[in-house]
């Protein structure tokens, strides 16, 4: 089976057409920060974000369905069922970090849900919160209300996304929880089948789609170090970019940071060496 008609660039994945029924998205070793896509690519990223991916798939079937259906020998391409996408991000918090934190000091809510006043930044919420976005084109994705979000989705469909994306929320966060890892937030997207069912779609709980925290360096009151971009975003921060195209070339040594972050994160929750998945991709299914 090949890949087939090349149908869209992310800004991390390309997008093909197997045939009418069927996506490959291919998940390259681009990285983008503060939604520019870096020149310099970081190796197996894509790998880490197609393994982990299938991983959750493979293992979250019981909460809702999804649309893998194979994992290529490349480490990098999933093969998919084509959905009618919904049209929000389902984003998960647990704790209070990135554009909830700042919805939070403006307002005291995010998304509409009112929190306790005088809460500190990156502190556990008392309860996840399902928190959705627009799917900007362009630029930033934007926090929505509930009342927003269901007239984009429909009722039927917005309460089946947001059910299912708070039960992958706490399955994912206990299993990180238990390796050492924070799931503070994560965005899922998913898509209706012909059928009608609605299915969890895209990449999932990826570092891509999740902030992950060291849960040892844990301490709330201020931004938290992590698994993912932040090392890279913190980079480029330092350099003085103003986080316009085009982003900072990376020196050799934020390139490595950033793979071994990439790479730690996947072998603490899927516990499959790193190597294992390359030679073998099933090994995470
Ligand atoms: N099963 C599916 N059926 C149809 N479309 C899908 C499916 N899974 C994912 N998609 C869509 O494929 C695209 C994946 O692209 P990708 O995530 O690389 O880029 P992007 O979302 O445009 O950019 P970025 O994620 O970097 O902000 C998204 O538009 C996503 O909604
Ligand atoms: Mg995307």
């Amino acid at each position: 089976m090949s890949t087939g008609a090349h149908l869209a660039s992310g800004k991390v994945r390309e997008i093909y057409a197997v045939d009418d029924d069927t996506l490959a998205l291919v998940a390259s070793d681009r990285i983008s920060t503060f939604d520019v896509v870096l020149p310099t690519p970081i190796p197996d990223k894509g790998r880490v974000l197609t393994g982990l991916s299938a991983f959750w798939f493979a293992r979250t079937r019981h909460i809702v369905p999804n649309h893998l259906l194979e994992i290529r020998g490349d480490g990098r391409t999933l093969i998919c069922r084509r959905l009618e996408m919904l049209p929000i991000e389902c984003v998960v918090r647990g704790y209070l970090a990135g554009s909830g934190w700042k919805d939070y000091r403006e307002t005291r809510a995010v998304s509409g849900h009112e929190l306790p006043a005088g809460l500190a930044e990156s502190v556990r919420l008392p309860e996840p919160i399902f928190t959705p976005a627009t799917k900007a084109s362009e630029g930033h994705d934007e926090n929505i209300d509930e009342g927003r979000a269901r007239a984009l989705c429909g009722e039927d469909r917005y309460v089946a996304a947001k059910e299912a994306a708070l039960a992958l929320y706490r399955f994912g966060a206990a299993h990180a929880e238990a390796r050492g890892i924070i799931l503070a937030d994560t965005k899922f997207e998913l898509g209706v089948a012909s059928d009608g069912t609605v299915v969890l779609a895209d990449e999932a709980l990826t570092p891509d789609s999740s902030r992950f925290w060291p849960a040892s360096a844990y301490q709330a009151g201020g931004p938290q170090p992590s698994f993912d971009k932040q090392f890279v975003r913190d980079w480029c921060e330092r350099t003085g970019w103003n986080k316009e195209a085009p982003g900072p070339q990376l020196p050799d040594d934020v390139v490595a940071g950033t793979r071994s972050r990439y790479v730690e994160a996947f072998e603490r929750l899927t516990e499959v060496p790193f190597d294992d998945y390359v030679a073998r991709p099933e090994a995470v299914l």
